[in-house]
């Protein structure tokens, strides 16, 4: 655990979906930390993605003072690096104290170049690769996440050959559904994740760790979904593990040390999704609460608790800024083009994820009139956002997109070769750009030029065999 520097808590007015920081300036430009949104455009170009410091530190800060405030004993912090990740954002992360999972070799890599400490990175993932493990255990992290029986095999073997002892946690399925997405449920019967708990899979893979000399079993982790507005199914969830962490301790005198029961808390994007939403600080409580009682009826010690947000860390961080380019009527709709979309932001896409905006460069009184703010990419489905209102703007206006710093860049793709958003941390009123817009040379650098030849007989006496 490690104390929080002294930051402002969020702000929790409900509806509040920009950063902490951002203002209008007199002439009514869009401003996060100090910087208009309009020169930041006109400096890096747009699309544009903008995280503005002071409210990660908000939010982490409001994590740690929940836990500090409500968990009677040892916590961590742990970002889900999988919502955005960069190394300055490592660097941040390492110098508030939190932990961070990765998923893969390349968020390991990018957390390390970033100099985060490899003993507070938890290495999550149903799929592990012989390499990913490899590289898990060269770097030192702190533990591996363990999905299932074979991959308890790798891990102990690889650890036995280095003559080493991993410590380890157990991803648990304890089949429990939250209300979100399809898509963002990971806890119920049936998910891909973790090991069942209710066909005493998870018991017996967890005996048969406490056997083996490679592995060191330090806990036992579940992250039942993302973007959940009540901890309920979590509680239900937590009960679930300590029952478990009970009967290991009475069949073979274990001790859970640590245990992590995932992030997923929600975030609005759009400012009437805040109502009935609790805030961080009451999720947190409830959650610790809950493990604090759970454990007192068990008689178990408390173990070190550790939770891990993504998306309510970072989400509202981050603008997206983009240009308009053009303005069409077809029928009955008016669709507003920007330069940015399904690329960038594949949420609305694949989770019909819905997004506000705001005209960035100026304040308009005229009267909002209803659109659809679209992309240029060649998919029907590039409509950032369906039915909005938004005073009548034109061909170089710029737009602002709230709560776009988590699983937007993250999940950002190539897709008609478009390239990645230059990335721009705001601190303290300056702008430092943390990751450059992506060139086309980045992506013809991908490109291979093997001694493959197409004579065009060859190709005519394919068609015409
Ligand atoms: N821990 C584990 C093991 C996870 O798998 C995740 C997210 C988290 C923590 C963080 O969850 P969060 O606090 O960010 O909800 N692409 C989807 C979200 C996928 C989340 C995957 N796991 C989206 O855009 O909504």
């Amino acid at each position: 655990m490690t104390t929080a520097t002294p930051q402002s808590l969020p702000d929790q007015t409900p509806g509040q979906i920009l950063p902490l920081t951002a203002t209008r300036d007199a002439a009514g430009r869009l401003c996060v930390a100090g910087c208009a949104l309009p020169d930041l455009a006109a400096a890096y170009g747009t699309p544009l993605y903008l995280y503005d410091q002071a409210t990660l530190d908000g939010m982490a800060a409001a994590y740690q003072a929940a836990l500090a405030a409500t968990y009677p004993a040892d916590w961590e912090v742990a970002y889900a690096g999988k919502a955005w990740l960069s190394t300055t954002l490592a660097r941040w992360a390492a110098a508030r104290g939190l932990g961070l999972d990765v998923v893969s070799a390349g968020e390991l890599a990018i957390a390390r170049q970033g100099d985060f400490p490899a003993e507070r990175i938890h290495f999550h993932g149903n799929n592990k690769t012989q390499a990913e493990l490899a590289a898990a255990l060269a770097a030192g992290v702190g533990r591996i996440v363990v999905d299932h029986a074979g991959e308890l095999a790798a891990v102990d073997a690889l650890a036995r050959a280095q003559g080493r002892r991993q410590p380890i946690w157990l991803r648990i399925n304890p089949d429990v559904a939250v209300d979100t997405h399809g898509h963002t449920r990971t806890g119920h019967a049936g998910s891909k994740f973790g090991l069942a708990l209710a066909d005493g899979t998870a018991e017996a893979t967890a005996l048969h760790a406490l056997r083996l000399e490679g592995v060191e079993l330090r806990g036992l982790h579940c992250h039942i979904g993302s973007q959940f507005r009540a901890a309920e199914p979590l509680a239900l969830a937590v009960q679930r593990l300590l029952e478990l962490a009970a009967r290991l301790r009475d069949l073979a005198g274990w001790r859970l040390a640590e245990l992590s029961p995932g992030g997923g808390w929600a975030v609005p994007y759009l400012a009437d999704q805040a109502a009935g939403l609790p805030a961080i600080g009451a999720y947190v409580a409830t959650v610790a609460q809950e493990v604090a009682a759970g454990c007192r009826q068990r008689g178990l010690a408390l173990p070190r608790l550790v939770l891990e947000p993504g998306r309510s860390l970072a989400a509202r961080a981050g603008v997206a800024v983009y240009t308009v380019g053009a303005v069409k009527q077809t029928g009955a709709v008016t669709y507003l083009f920007i330069d940015g979309g399904l690329a960038d932001n594949p949420r609305p896409a694949l989770y019909q994820a819905r997004y506000s905006a705001l005209l960035a460069n100026r304040l308009s009184a005229e009267r909002p009139q209803r659109v659809h703010v679209a992309g240029p990419y060649c998919e029907t489905g590039d409509v950032l956002i369906q039915d909005i209102d938004l005073p009548p703007v034109q061909a170089g206006d710029l737009l602002a997109v709230p709560a776009s710093g988590a699983y937007q860049l993250s999940m950002a793709s190539n897709y008609n070769a478009a390239l990645r958003p230059a990335v721009v941390w705001l601190a303290a009123g300056e702008a430092h750009l943390v990751q450059r817009r992506e060139t086309v040379a980045d992506l013809l650098a991908r490109e291979a030029t093997p001694g493959l030849t197409f004579g065009p007989d060859a190709a005519e006496a394919d068609r015409w065999p």
